[in-house]
């Protein structure tokens, strides 16, 4: 289990709608999703299905920052392409063989499971009024057969949404609810929107070690104080002193990803050629709008024994 001493400042979030948030459920069955607004026009989209967050608007409503693929299946066919997945309990390809997650899907399955939604919360004694929680459960009695079968370990994930007026919060607490101790990784695999991806650079990374999984799957330092991009990326880099990795656009701060205990961040960009093979990825030239930029706990595994509890997940502030 990850050490606690970090406790994740979620626990200190707003935890109460604010008076006059507007939280709607719409939709049916496996396209049924939860809208919040706030009074000032903020609002946040969450998909039961994966609890992926579809959209996220800042600036009272005007700014979309998040990006989601003109041909995300939204009918819980498949994973969304963009927004924010859930990765859960393996990110990537799981190991061939002899681990629990060997027979899962690439990224595991949070993000094609069907969630349910806890409610959002309604503590009267909250300080911050401009603000919305969304609580999202998947036990291991709501998935499908095929992924219990794969996965039968007994667990608990309960996913907390918090829309305030310039950021977004996203948390999970994992619990074991089974008699054995259970392994697992997790990410939030976040599509950020970005006007022009030649114009980006992502700071607070600086001498960090990651793999480059374009490269082979080598391990490299982080060199430059920015990351470009001007080609396909794929890098996990691991074990991140700072909370804040910030994504410039043109010059000035667009967001901050804000780690709360967790190391690692994937920084992923299809680019051309990989963007074009992926039947789900529209337009062919959306890679220049986008960069995932996704926190998790993906180096090794995180353990939990038998009741315990993992918590961890980021903030994200629109710098607009
Ligand atoms: C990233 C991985 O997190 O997700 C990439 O580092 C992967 O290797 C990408 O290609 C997208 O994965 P998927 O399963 O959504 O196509």
């Amino acid at each position: 289990m990850v050490d606690r001493a970090n406790r994740p400042s979620a626990l200190n979030a707003p935890s109460a709608a604010a008076p006059g948030a507007q939280v709607d459920i719409t939709g049916s069955g496996a396209s049924s999703k939860v809208t919040a607004t706030l009074p000032s026009g903020e609002s946040v989209e969450v998909l039961l299905y994966g609890a992926t967050v579809t959209s996220w608007k800042s600036n009272g409503g005007k700014t979309e920052n998040l990006w989601l693929s003109e041909k995300a299946a939204l009918d819980g066919s498949k994973a969304v392409r963009g927004g924010v997945p859930v990765v859960f309990p393996v990110f990537g390809p799981p190991p061939k063989s002899g681990h629990a997650t060997s027979a899962l899907p690439q990224h595991g399955f949070a993000r094609t499971s069907r969630w349910e939604f806890l409610g959002k919360s309604t503590s009267e004694d909250a300080l911050d009024s401009s603000s919305v929680k969304l609580d999202f459960g998947l036990y291991s009695s709501g998935l499908t057969e095929e992924a219990r079968k794969a996965w039968p370990l007994d667990f608990g994930l309960v996913y907390s949404v918090t829309l305030s007026k310039d950021s977004l919060q996203t948390v999970v607490n994992v619990r074991n609810e089974g008699e054995t101790s259970f392994e697992f990784q997790f990410l939030l695999h976040t599509y950020l929107k970005i006007k022009d991806i030649s114009k980006v650079a992502i700071n607070g990374l600086l001498g960090v070690e990651y793999v480059d999984k374009v490269l082979n799957a080598t391990t490299h330092s982080q060199k430059d104080e920015s990351v470009t991009i001007t080609g396909e990326v794929d890098r996990v880099y691991s074990k991140i002193p700072q909370d804040t990795t910030t994504v410039v656009e043109d010059g000035a701060p667009r967001f901050d990803v804000v780690r709360d205990n967790l190391q690692d961040t994937v920084v992923w960009n299809p680019w051309t050629e990989k963007a074009a093979a992926m039947g789900d990825f529209s337009p062919d030239a959306g890679f220049k709008e986008m960069v995932c930029v996704e926190v998790g706990a993906v180096n090794g595994w995180q353990k939990l024994e038998k009741g315990e509890v993992f918590e961890g997940g980021q903030t994200i502030k629109s710098l607009l």
